[in-house]
């Protein structure tokens, strides 16, 4: 049985799917690699690192798409890779089903198993393979990385001899894994942190990371069964809005994360509530792909608006691709092990395993 790779669109998409020390490890499992050439030079690594530990070199994509049986991607394939890909291979990655349904149903026709990652139910065997938590962990870290090269002032607190300099203030509205690491991030920075979310328990895990917790005054827990947030009602919203008044003020970096599984984001700084910040302060909007929590972010831009600049990163993974890679190609090797049934070496597609069930696209309305 052949994993294969190939190259993203390396216009839109730095990460790749099989690191060296990830192949090492597939190839332990009694399976072969194959891989384009060149799959991992413009993050830094050769394809004789790939040798070295026993993959194949193929001249093209598509020399790959024919020959492997189980195809790894980040991205949906292009068009043209679909149409190379051969019949009855598996493709595996983070393959957005709501946006990709044309290319799916192309794919489905070819009889081809599906399984894309982000629909992994969140239980504790699903950990290891849990993309959305090691690429948003990462987001969480670089977001305040980012605000802190785009904030014109110190961080930390500092104590000499012409002066001292106060700690800069950051609050982190979503505390959920972008949002923890991001309080995380900025305590190690040295700045003042708190935080907010709508589910009662996160307040616990802020204050364990050294942040203050900021309650919304009088309003239910939101939380779900399944341990994700419930939209919020109007009462809500307006008591939030109100808290925020008084925070905003306050703070010199404001880092967004909220997020409710398959809603658009929730809006939560207002057009005035921006304009009630400091000149200076940042808006830093992780959210701002699902029409972000705050007014006036926007994909791939910095607006600045009365001197507040409001941050909408595109793809920010491309920011540190080789981590990325690194635990997203963790995360693959994984699903692999429990797809793979080494006895009858073939994969396995057992459903009545609900880790496959749950990542099967098996048809498209
Ligand atoms: P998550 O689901 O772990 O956390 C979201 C948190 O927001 C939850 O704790 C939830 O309770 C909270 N929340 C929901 N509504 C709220 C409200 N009205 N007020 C306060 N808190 C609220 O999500 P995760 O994985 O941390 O992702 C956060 C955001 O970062 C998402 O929008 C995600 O798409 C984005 N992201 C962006 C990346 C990029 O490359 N640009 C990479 C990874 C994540």
């Amino acid at each position: 049985m052949i994993v294969g790779s190939i190259k993203e669109d390396l216009s839109l998409e730095k990460r790749i799917s099989i690191t060296p020390e990830t192949a090492k490890n597939i190839i332990n499992l009694g399976l072969k690699i194959c891989i384009e050439n060149d799959y991992a030079t413009h993050i830094g690594i050769q394809d004789e690192e790939y040798k070295k530990v026993g993959v194949e070199i193929k001249s093209s994509s598509k020399e790959v798409l024919n020959n492997c049986n189980l195809l790894l991607k980040v991205n949906c394939p292009s068009n043209e890779e679909i149409f190379n890909l051969k019949d009855k291979t598996i493709l595996i990655g983070i393959l957005n089903p709501s946006k990709n349904q044309t290319k799916f149903k192309e794919i489905l026709k070819k009889n081809i198993n599906i399984f894309s990652l982000e629909l992994l139910p969140r239980i504790t065997r699903a950990q290891s393979m849990d993309v959305l938590s090691s690429q948003s962990n990462l987001a969480g870290y670089r977001s305040v990385v980012d605000s802190i090269y785009e904030f014109e002032k110190a961080i930390p607190m500092m104590m000499t001899a012409a002066g001292t300099v106060p700690a800069a203030k950051v609050l982190v509205i979503g505390a959920g894994v972008a949002g923890l690491q991001a309080i995380a991030t900025a305590k190690r920075l040295g700045a003042i942190v708190s935080a907010t979310d709508v589910r009662a328990t996160s307040k616990e895990q802020v204050e364990s990371l050294g942040g203050k917790f900021l309650t919304v005054k009088e309003s239910e827990d939101l939380e779900t069964e399944g341990g994700y947030a419930k939209e919020a009602s109007e009462d809500f919203k307006k008591k939030q809005a109100e808290m925020m008044k008084d925070a905003l003020k306050k703070n010199d970096i404001v880092i967004c994360t909220a997020l409710i599984p398959g809603k658009p984001a929730p809006r939560i700084i207002s057009e005035e509530l921006v304009k009630l910040m400091r000149p200076g302060s940042i808006i830093y909007d992780l959210a701002v792909e699902q029409g972000g929590n705050s007014a006036f972010s926007e994909v791939g831009k910095i607006n600045i608006v009365n001197g507040v600049k409001v941050i909408g990163v595109k793809n920010l993974m491309n920011r540190l691709p080789l981590t990325a890679s690194s635990l997203y190609a963790k995360n693959l090797f994984s699903f692999i092990r429990n797809l793979y049934n080494k006895e009858k070496k073939d994969f396995d597609i057992n459903m009545e395993d609900e880790i496959i069930v749950k990542t099967l696209i098996k048809e498209i309305e």
